[in-house]
């Protein structure tokens, strides 16, 4: 928000229109520096968690910064492919694929895989040997793997689990428990594959940095209990201070006390960290424009031209995101302020209880910190297109994604009638 003046702000809305995403590429890249010099281990991977924010422009700015991707979905490797990331660099940590998907993400090249249950391993395994067999015997691709175009050896394979501990994981449906470890290590040997890595996730936007230093000996502990373990894969999770002022996770305090421990162990492993919320959402801004001023007592109800479905974090997921207004005077006085969308739902809400200053219509309203879970989480529900998206770097500015209009609304809905499909011949 630094870089956002008032006439920028207008010059913006004026240019894109309103509502309007803007990412500050200069914070961006100045987040993942620090986020990156704070874990001195040598051996360490950066991913970037794009579950957080998909839009192709800021996933180069991660690769050009040297990081990898994370996915959690298929969708996740898809556009980070098109981002132009190797698929070396891909991580796969993510949950419950059916069989199309698995050989899917394999065809992709994407071959570090950190699964959620041992059903998922054997999945992967079958999928696997059969495309190991058929290139074995120089069968062309079957509609299953095309392995032909890719350069594949067993090597390349990083197979890891992901791990349920209740102590530390808490009351999660992620991960495989400790005593399923040895029917996974089995499966993947009946494949001539060996499990490799152990995932941790915390769960998401954890500022107390003590939330994950306090567990690091434990994780490390029960990585040590896969016999070919050779990677450690952190998560994910780690806080972003929304609430200006208050808790903000340590990035230099973590790095040290992560780095300290795994060198400690004596063997070489590799260190994976996939931030998400923590590299983006800082860069992130939603502005918007009032369209409505009313008052009910002492209370100032706004009326503003976006919606939670523009940015469903706040009234739909219980997050706070500070809203900001230009009013110049340095005595202006502040009002208890509901920020309402543009439509009746009654959770339409982008904030509640703000401090403002009055406003008038035309005034623009800013929402900080939305480049993590903001886009990517907006929605056609309420059916209001989805505003655009702009990159801002060095004070030139540049769309990154252009603003729906009315007919995707339609996109792929039949419109045509057509006769009904019967069984008759
Ligand atoms: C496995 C994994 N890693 C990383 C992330 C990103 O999490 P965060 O944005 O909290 O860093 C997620 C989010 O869903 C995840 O599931």
């Amino acid at each position: 928000m630094a870089n956002l003046t008032l006439e920028l702000a207008q010059e913006l809305l004026k240019v894109y229109g309103s509502p309007l995403y803007v990412y500050d590429g200069d914070r961006l890249r100045q987040t993942i520096k620090h986020i990156t010099q704070a874990i001195s281990y040598p051996r360490t991977q950066f991913r970037f968690a794009s579950v957080t924010n998909g839009n192709i422009a800021l996933l180069k700015i991660f690769r050009a910064a040297g990081w990898g991707l994370h996915a959690n979905t298929p969708g996740d490797i898809y556009l980070g492919l098109q981002a132009g990331f190797d698929p070396g660099d891909i991580v796969y940590s993510g949950s419950n694929l059916n069989r199309d998907e698995m050989v899917q993400v394999l065809d992709w090249g994407v071959r570090t895989l950190n699964l959620d249950s041992v059903n998922q391993v054997e999945l992967f395994c079958e999928v696997f040997s059969h495309a190991e067999t058929r290139r074995k015997v120089g069968a062309p691709a079957s509609g299953d793997l095309n392995f032909s175009r890719q350069r594949r050896r067993e090597g390349e394979v990083k197979l890891g689990l992901r791990v349920n501990l209740p102590e530390v994981t808490g009351d999660s449906r992620i991960g495989v428990r400790p005593e399923e470890f040895d029917p996974a290590v089995a499966i993947a040997q009946q494949a001539g594959l060996k499990i490799k890595g152990l995932h941790f996730y915390r769960g998401t936007g954890t500022n107390a940095t003590e939330a994950f230093t306090e567990v690091i000996d434990t994780v490390l502990a029960t990585a040590q209990k896969l016999p070919d373990w050779e990677y450690l894969d952190f998560g994910g999770g780690f806080g972003y201070p929304y609430h200006h002022g208050k808790a903000a996770f340590d990035w230099e305090e973590f790095g040290a006390k992560l780095s300290e421990r795994i060198t400690a162990l004596g063997r070489e492993i590799d260190l994976v960290i996939e931030p998400g919320r923590a590299a983006i959402a800082g860069c992130g801004t939603l502005l918007a424009q009032v369209v409505s001023v009313k008052w009910q007592a002492e209370k100032q109800i706004v009326g503003v031209d976006t919606t939670v479905a523009n940015l469903s974090v706040p009234a739909v997921h219980g997050g706070y995101r500070e809203i900001f207004a230009w009013k110049p005077g340095e005595n202006t006085r502040i009002y208890p302020t509901d920020v309402c969308g543009n439509t009746t739902y009654s959770r339409d809400y982008l904030g509640k209880n703000c401090q403002l200053p009055a406003l008038e219509i035309g005034d623009i309203i800013a929402i900080l910190d939305v480049g993590a879970y903001g886009y990517a989480m907006s929605s056609h529900f309420l059916h209001r297109p989805k505003p655009a998206e702009i990159l801002l770097e060095n004070n030139i500015h540049h769309l990154i994604r252009q603003r729906e209009d009315y007919s995707v609304l339609l996109m792929n809905q039949i419109l045509e009638e057509k006769s009904p499909i019967t069984n008759d011949q």
